[in-house]
């Protein structure tokens, strides 16, 4: 029996490389290294984003030869399938690599199996070292390709009474600049910021990605605006600084076949309380981030109206995966507790 443990330090760094990758796209953030039968460090590789090589294509590139007995240590199961690039299995194989160590399988319909092609070609394949800390580097591009729709973020900045703005509808600023300079970064890290016609109309955001110095990152999301209303154009979510779509439905499920047929993996669903609330109802979550500002405001704007329930015990259970000080603001990160939904 394998021992997994001696894979792990190079499995963590499989992982520190993974995430020199985009986190946006539709392609993982993945790291691979190529060790020789001593397990000394031959090659790193990791994934650039999608029409570029994959991770293990990549660390393989940096060597002429590859020694005999030598191991790929990859965070994601190999893939099998010619997309814009060629299958990894085949590369591993057709390199010689001897064994293949990964930490999570591959969920997707056209990549999976790449396990079994490299041990029906006689490659030692062993899988789970790290699975744990692979899965949450990747839960956004794993639970797209599990639920074949984006990965769907949940976010609002509330006062400790719940509010998520005041009675005139004026939400600005609920929470302080350190609040604000990481949601904007998480912007520069995702696909797509959804809102509803009502934020547009009674905020005016930019719904761009901005650094703290007011300019902007390279990678603006795209800037998704549902329902029906005649918008101005004037508004600034219609501006130059980044795409925006109009998508004129209440169908979140059609929402969301849209976005993915862009190539939409992670969508981050900025308000206002009405959409968001159709969001939960339907129990179209995947994680819930909470900005909470030592204010109070009072009144009837509440960060999440009617989701349906009216009894305790029918209560949507969750449980804090992060809580972190901001400033004077508090960050809490929340999962659906599995099977609550
Ligand atoms: N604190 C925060 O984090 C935060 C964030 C955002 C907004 N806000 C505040 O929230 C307020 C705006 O929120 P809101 O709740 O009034 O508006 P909203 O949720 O932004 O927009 C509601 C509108 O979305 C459209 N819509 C599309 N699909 C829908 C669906 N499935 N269910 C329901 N509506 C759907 C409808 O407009 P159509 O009639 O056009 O179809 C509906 O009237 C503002 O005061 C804003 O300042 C606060």
């Amino acid at each position: 029996m394998t021992n997994l443990s001696v894979y792990e330090p190079a499995m963590r760094r499989a992982l520190e490389l993974a995430a020199l990758g985009p986190a946006y796209g539709v392609n993982p953030q993945v790291g691979a290294l190529i060790l020789d039968k001593d397990l000394n460090v031959l090659a790193e590789g990791f994934h650039k984003g999608s029409g570029t090589p994959h991770a293990e294509v990549d660390a393989l590139s940096k060597l002429t030869s590859v020694p005999e007995g030598s191991t790929a240590v990859v965070t994601l199961e190999p893939c099998n399938h010619t997309g814009r690039t060629g299958p990894c299995a085949q590369a591993l194989i057709a390199a010689g690599i001897s064994r293949v160590v990964y930490a999570t399988k591959d969920p997707g319909n056209d990549s999976a199996n790449g396990a079994k092609t490299l041990s029906d070609a006689g490659v030692e394949v062993i899988f789970g070292v790290l699975e744990n800390e692979a899965k949450e580097q990747g839960r956004v591009w794993l639970t797209a390709m599990e639920k074949q729709r984006p990965f769907i973020t949940l976010k609002w900045a509330q006062t400790l009474d719940g509010r998520s703005a005041a009675s005139d509808k004026s939400s600005k600023w609920i929470t302080g600049s350190a609040a604000r300079e990481v949601v904007h970064l998480r912007r520069s890290q995702l696909d797509a910021i959804l809102v509803g016609t009502g934020t547009v109309k009674y905020d005016n955001p930019d719904l761009t990605a901005r650094k703290p110095d007011g300019s902007r990152y390279e990678h603006q999301p795209l800037r998704v605006v549902v329902g029906k209303s005649e918008l101005s154009p004037d508004l600034r979510v219609f501006n130059d600084d980044a795409p925006t779509v109009q998508l004129k439905t209440h169908d979140l499920n059609d929402v969301l076949s849209q976005l993915w047929v862009r190539g939409i993996r992670h969508v981050l669903v900025e308000g206002g309380a009405e959409i968001a609330s159709e969001f939960i109802q339907q129990g179209l979550f995947d994680e819930v981030l909470i900005y909470q500002a030592p204010l109070l405001l009072g009144g009837s704007n509440v960060a999440v109206t009617d989701i349906g329930i009216s009894s305790m015990a029918d209560a949507l259970k969750l449980e804090f995966v992060e809580i972190k000080q901001l400033g004077a603001d508090l960050f809490i990160r929340a999962i659906p507790v599995e099977g609550e939904k």
